[in-house]
């Protein structure tokens, strides 16, 4: 049993409603599920597969699940960055390993199966990529067709190539991702598409899993401290709600400091953690080389600030060099690939450790939140080219010494 709520002023709404704001005061909705009708232990999450329908006791999906297999990505220790930040307990949660390569299945599968259940016959996304990459996927998977607006020339070239593939409608517009939202928004509501934005509650369900499988991972124990990269906010605010719920049903007795982590050009949730700000000042002009976060004003700001504040948390940013730095870092020396966006989580936590902001027996969780192989062009810019020689020996000899 579950129902619609506003963040804000607290009206709810049935779960039933295709509903993503709220019709009194227009702040985005949550979930709230009845926990006392909650009936399950952790040891019987701990008998099944890990992944996200590990925890479907707490998702609104009801039927069978459009699945991909999403979730169940690995935990990795940091071993080498960790020693030399002097932090032990560092790790990495790799969502680069879902089925599409980020974190975004694990809200589209809940997502697109609401879809479903709710009768609705499509589906559309803005997205700075992955969002649109994994939404065509699911709605492929479901049989459902799919829109999605891009910022036209500011997509990594892996995320188009997967809209385009799994046969999404895929549309570039000439402005920023901000505005495709607003305009996405508008089209879903004046023309019955499913909207699946992180503005959409059920979404953020099966996001708030990556929480649940990294303390799974860590056998049981609440890490100190979680950090993920920031866009529009909706992910570190789904980790948060799902923290508070295993809270409530006694599964953990303390939450992680919520850290979040945005690109220097485009960091208004940090400025308004530094300012102290209730309302955050959007950033009109984003820029930023990791595209996945390059987003100016995150719709979850007010949910984002709350899970940051109410943990004693941080929000820091990086800029472009220290991402950059990092992708190479968890390349060559844990053997981790990921995309820009996602080496600013470990980067944040880089630039907080040397800032002596980190205890150093701090257990560390990075969401580090899509593959190396979702921006190639980055990779090739940053790297030398492959040497080209003659098909022979002596030449082979030659180049490599
Ligand atoms: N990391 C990656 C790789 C992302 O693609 C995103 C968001 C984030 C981090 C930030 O997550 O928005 O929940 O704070 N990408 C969205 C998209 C906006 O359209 O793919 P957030």
């Amino acid at each position: 049993m579950y129902r619609l709520v506003c963040v804000h002023c607290g009206a709810t709404y049935s779960p039933d409603q295709i509903i993503y704001t709220c019709n009194r005061c227009g702040h985005l909705l949550t979930v709230e599920y009845d926990l006392d009708g909650i009936d399950v232990s952790r040891d019987e999450w701990n008998r099944r597969p890990l992944s996200v329908w590990r925890y479907r006791e707490l998702l609104p999906v009801r039927g069978e699940p459009v699945s991909l297999q999403e979730g169940g990505t690995p935990l990795y220790h940091l071993k080498t960055i960790g020693k030399e930040l002097g932090l032990p307990e560092l790790y990495a949660k790799h969502e680069g390993m879902n089925p599409t390569g980020s974190f975004k299945d694990r809200g589209m599968t809940v997502g697109v199966s609401m879809a479903r259940e709710l009768g609705m016959k499509s589906v559309a996304c803005a997205s700075t990529g992955n969002t649109s990459a994994s939404l065509a996927a699911y709605a492929a998977k479901g049989g459902i067709p799919c829109v999605v607006l891009l910022p036209a020339g500011k997509v990594a070239l892996g995320k188009v190539a997967q809209a385009l593939m799994h046969g999404a409608r895929v549309i570039s517009i000439r402005g920023n991702f901000d505005r495709a939202l607003e305009m996405v928004h508008e089209l879903c509501i004046s023309h019955g598409l499913y909207l699946l934005n992180s503005v959409n509650p059920y979404r953020l369900e099966g996001q708030k899993t990556i929480g649940f499988e990294a303390i799974d991972q860590l056998g049981g124990e609440v890490p100190d401290r979680m950090v993920l990269p920031v866009g529009n906010a909706g992910n570190i605010s789904a980790v948060y709600k799902g923290l508070r719920e295993l809270e409530a049903l006694g599964f953990i007795d303390r939450l992680p400091m919520m850290t979040g982590i945005q690109a220097a050009g485009s960091a208004p949730v940090v400025k308004a953690i530094e300012q102290n700000l209730d309302v955050l000042v959007p950033e009109a002009a984003p820029e930023t080389i990791a595209t996945a976060i390059r987003i100016g004003a995150p719709v979850n700001a007010e949910k984002a600030l709350v899970a940051i504040r109410e943990t004693g948390g941080t929000a820091a940013s990086v800029t472009d060099e220290e991402i950059l730095a990092m992708q190479r870092d968890l390349a060559r020396k844990e053997g981790i690939g990921v995309e820009p966006a996602s080496a600013a989580s470990v980067a944040g936590i880089r630039k907080l450790a040397e800032l002596g902001l980190i205890d150093k027996d701090e257990r560390i969780v990075c969401v580090v939140t899509g593959h190396l192989l979702k921006d190639p062009e980055t990779v090739v810019r940053q790297c030398e080219p492959p040497t080209e020689i003659d098909a022979d020996l002596p030449s082979l000899l030659s180049a490599l010494r």
